[in-house]
């Protein structure tokens, strides 16, 4: 479906491909496309937060094109869970949905995976678009066919691919985020930068630096460098389970850190991408002990951090323990034999250059030496190698 006033770029994931639409204040152009879909009714996944900010300007439109039933849930990835899922499944088809109704995903992340698995249910398929509202969906989550939700032991460990009809982006609407959400996509796109796409270091360090990040040209350049960063991958990997698990860089401490705060703090605790950036530090510093790392590169990382208001030491109230009892079950695990005792991640031997061949950038590593980074990251560690190096 066209959006007359945006820009468009496809975007080519194996031997598939959607139509990523953005542009600046173009809800009206939104609107206009979802009107093509000749929909019989529209389900709008969101959370409360995105309903409350920016639900009228979408949805007194879309009430002109079909009925909507809005399935909305309190913000937080807690909203990712079978319970919730069976809930909405059941709404929909108790409001009358069918096999031409569109689902919308409406918002973050959260909202976005929930309704890319709810669409891949509801009558074995309908047709599902992306009207993304936070920078870690807009700029990272809907350039994937990956759909999941969470278990209680640990994070998407059910879900599917699905591929959306489209993506429509407003970049106006990123305008309302918090500080730290708005930075949570940037370490996703700085994550971007680091393992695939070194030549944009220099412009991201000096944005980050001194740029204004919501002004709407910064983030379209952002979105625009994180589409050509992970299209360049994905187009060769759909599915991300060979050479596209580079985009795996951080996640998994940075997954163990996210799920033990989220369990300590709720939506409080740190955000998806500071958790990812985080998980970047522990990465790079034992990539630094293997030898392949150097010292700068290291730096690099953490100046990025620090310019991203991301923790740079474990949040506090979380132990080490917790952390790799996560790290333990994580689902990179399945993709190469590693023994008991090691952990499976996404090292750097080099910025855009991943240890491990090119059809599978992953590395067994000691848990041991895994431990010893985090454990080297506490706050009391840390406060005490400054004191010791000072
Ligand atoms: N499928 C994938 O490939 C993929 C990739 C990256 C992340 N993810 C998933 O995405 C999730 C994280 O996404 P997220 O960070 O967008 O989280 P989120 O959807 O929870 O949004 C974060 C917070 O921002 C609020 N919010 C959303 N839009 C807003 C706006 N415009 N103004 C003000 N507040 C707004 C939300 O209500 C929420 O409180 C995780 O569950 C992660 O696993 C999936």
């Amino acid at each position: 479906m066209t959006a007359a006033g945006m820009r468009m770029r496809p975007i080519r994931l194996g031997d598939v491909s959607y139509p990523y639409h953005y542009g600046h204040d173009c809800i009206d152009d939104i609107l206009a496309a979802l009107g093509e879909y000749d929909a019989d009714r529209f389900l709008v996944v969101t959370d409360d937060n995105v309903l409350a900010l920016h639900g009228e300007a979408l949805l007194e439109g879309l009430r002109a094109l079909a009925p909507v039933e809005v399935l909305s849930l309190p913000a937080g990835d807690g909203m990712k869970s079978l319970g919730h899922l069976a809930g909405h499944l059941e709404r929909a088809v108790a409001a009358g949905a069918t096999r031409r109704s569109v689902v919308i995903a409406f918002g973050g992340g959260v909202p976005g995976n929930l309704a890319g698995v709810l669409a891949a249910l509801l009558y074995r398929g309908v047709r599902m678009v992306h009207v993304p509202t936070t920078t870690v969906a807009a700029m990272d989550s809907v350039i994937s066919l990956k759909q999941a939700i969470n278990s209680s032991r640990g994070k998407n460990h059910f879900g599917t691919y699905l591929t959306p009809q489209a993506v429509y982006l407003d970049v106006a609407l990123l305008r309302t985020l918090p500080d730290k959400q708005l930075r949570s996509g940037l370490c996703e796109a700085t994550k971007n930068c680091l393992a695939i796409a070194p030549h944009a270091i220099p412009a991201m360090r000096k944005l980050l630096a001194d740029g204004d990040l919501t002004a709407p040209e910064s983030l379209l350049w952002l979105l625009e460098e994180s589409l050509a960063a992970k299209t360049g991958v994905t187009a060769k990997d759909a599915r991300e389970q060979g050479s596209g698990l580079i985009l795996e860089y951080g996640h998994t401490v940075g997954h163990a850190v996210e799920l033990c705060d989220q369990k300590l703090r709720g939506a409080q605790g740190v955000s998806h991408g500071e958790a990812v950036m985080f998980g970047m530090l522990v990465a790079a510093r034992i990539a630094a002990e293997l030898g392949v790392l150097t010292a700068d590169e290291v730096a690099v990382h953490d100046e990025l951090a620090r310019a991203l208001g991301a923790p740079l030491t474990v949040p506090a109230g979380i132990t080490v323990d917790e952390i790799m009892a996560t790290v333990r079950s994580d689902n990179k695990r399945g993709y190469m034999t590693a023994g008991p005792d090691e952990a499976v991640m996404v090292l750097l031997r080099g910025f855009g250059e991943p240890l491990g061949s090119p059809d599978l950038p992953l590395v067994t590593v000691p848990l041991r030496l895994v431990e010893d980074v985090v454990s080297g990251l506490l706050p009391a560690a840390a406060r005490l190698a400054e004191e010791v190096a000072a």
